[in-house]
């Protein structure tokens, strides 16, 4: 059965959404499922802009099927060559082989290599190159490593739509097309995970991208993944801009503890308390419970940060080492940190923390690691109150 819905008069979400799935990328959770989202356009020439994940395949032929009205395709961009997007362009290509296959050279190589397969048509572009297809005017933009090499986003001119590729996505299946049908609020969470776990190691690349989407007047944004941009756009942009600069969006100060006995929790919520009690504003998490891409999307909305961690195996607790691998392959950087060790015998953890946060660009360290043995004891507590002074002095110098 075909999902087919109007964006334009001439342009058409034919995607499909996987309501099924736990992980994508087999990492990341997505309990509201994913998009994987392509868009046809009916002109003098017909023009669908990617394919999908394998697992939508047949509602999305469905669509293309029902909108070409027996029409034949004439071209088929590939915009990013990644599988959730390209695993069905065999199969799609099988069904109308004389399709040119518009794509940067870097995607005609990723195709050998995913398919050993090479299409009868092909159509190399580059940046600023221009496709016309009877009243629209595709332009092509490159964007490299937004989110893999051979990307590129695609602007038609005559109704200003950009086809902005992994950029502008989110994580969740689409109940509703457009963003404006929800809140700004109610997308921003997902809109803002997927970001930071997905595209967010590239912020060089991302602000490229932006200065490229600032000189064009964007009426429309149609990602790969997540709903379709008409209002509301200059605050999603504005996001992107602040995110792919590594800048917080909130004051305050986020806690990320890792705890076996619970002796490191406490010390987080006496000095989460601490700070609430004058007013900051705190987010506490355990990093055993709350789930990894969650953590580093909560990590960069704050400008401060403490990490407390129980010393296990002579080193830093399991969750909390990942945690802060994650924060190092993801360019965590800019931001204010405070450390807390707990151990018995051989407290190490402060230690090896600050070793992995020092690496990181452009970060301060607020205070002196805190050691806490076996179990809070009132001298701890001073410390923390201590340490809490010290945060809050910061959070006034930078603000
Ligand atoms: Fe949605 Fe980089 O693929």
């Amino acid at each position: 059965m075909h999902n087919l819905i109007p964006i334009e008069e001439d342009l058409f979400y034919v995607g499909g959404s996987d309501r099924k799935l736990s992980l994508f990328e087999n990492v990341y959770p997505v309990p509201r499922g994913m998009a994987y989202n392509s868009y046809l356009l009916i002109d003098e020439k017909t023009v669908l802009f990617n394919t999908v994940d394998s697992s939508v395949f047949d509602e999305f032929f469905e669509s293309v099927k029902f909108a070409l009205k027996g029409r034949t395709l004439d071209y088929l961009v590939v915009q990013h060559m990644e599988p959730d997007h390209s695993a069905s362009l065999l199969r799609l290509l099988e069904q109308y082989p004389l399709a040119t296959v518009v794509m940067s050279q870097k995607a005609e190589m990723m195709i050998k290599n995913f398919f050993s397969f090479e299409p009868k048509n092909i159509l190399l572009v580059k940046e600023g190159d221009l496709l016309k297809t009877g009243k629209r005017r595709i332009r092509f933009l490159a964007a490299p490593m937004v989110h893999w090499p051979e990307v590129m986003l695609c602007f038609e001119e005559s109704e200003r739509v950009l086809f902005s590729a992994d950029a502008f996505g989110t994580f969740g299946a689409l109940n509703h097309l457009f963003a404006e049908q929800r809140p700004f609020e109610e997308l921003l969470p997902e809109a803002r995970r997927y970001y930071f776990n997905i595209v967010g190691k590239y912020g060089i690349q991302v602000q490229n991208v932006l200065k490229k989407a600032a000189a064009l007047e964007i009426k429309t944004v149609c990602p790969l993944h997540g709903p379709v941009w008409r209002e509301n756009f200059k605050a999603f942009f504005e996001k992107y801009d602040l995110w792919s600069k590594y800048l917080p969006e909130k004051r305050g100060v986020v806690l990320f503890y890792g705890t076996i006995y619970g002796h490191t929790k406490q010390a987080a919520e006496f000095l989460s308390s601490e700070l609430v009690a004058k007013g900051v504003d705190c987010e506490l998490f355990d990093v055993s419970k709350t789930e990894l891409s969650e953590l580093l999307s909560e990590a960069f909305l704050y400008p401060h940060a403490v990490f407390l961690s129980a010393t296990y195996n002579n080193g830093i607790f399991l969750k909390m080492e990942q945690l802060l691998t994650d924060l190092s392959e993801h360019f965590y950087q800019k931001r204010s940190y405070s450390l807390v060790e707990c151990g018995s015998w051989s407290p190490q953890a402060g230690e090896l923390m600050e070793k992995r946060l020092s690496e990181m660009k452009g970060m301060k360290k607020v205070g002196e690691t805190i050691t806490i043995l076996s179990s809070m004891k009132e001298q701890d507590e001073e410390a923390l109150k201590a340490l809490a002074k010290e945060i809050i002095k910061d959070i006034h110098e930078i603000s």
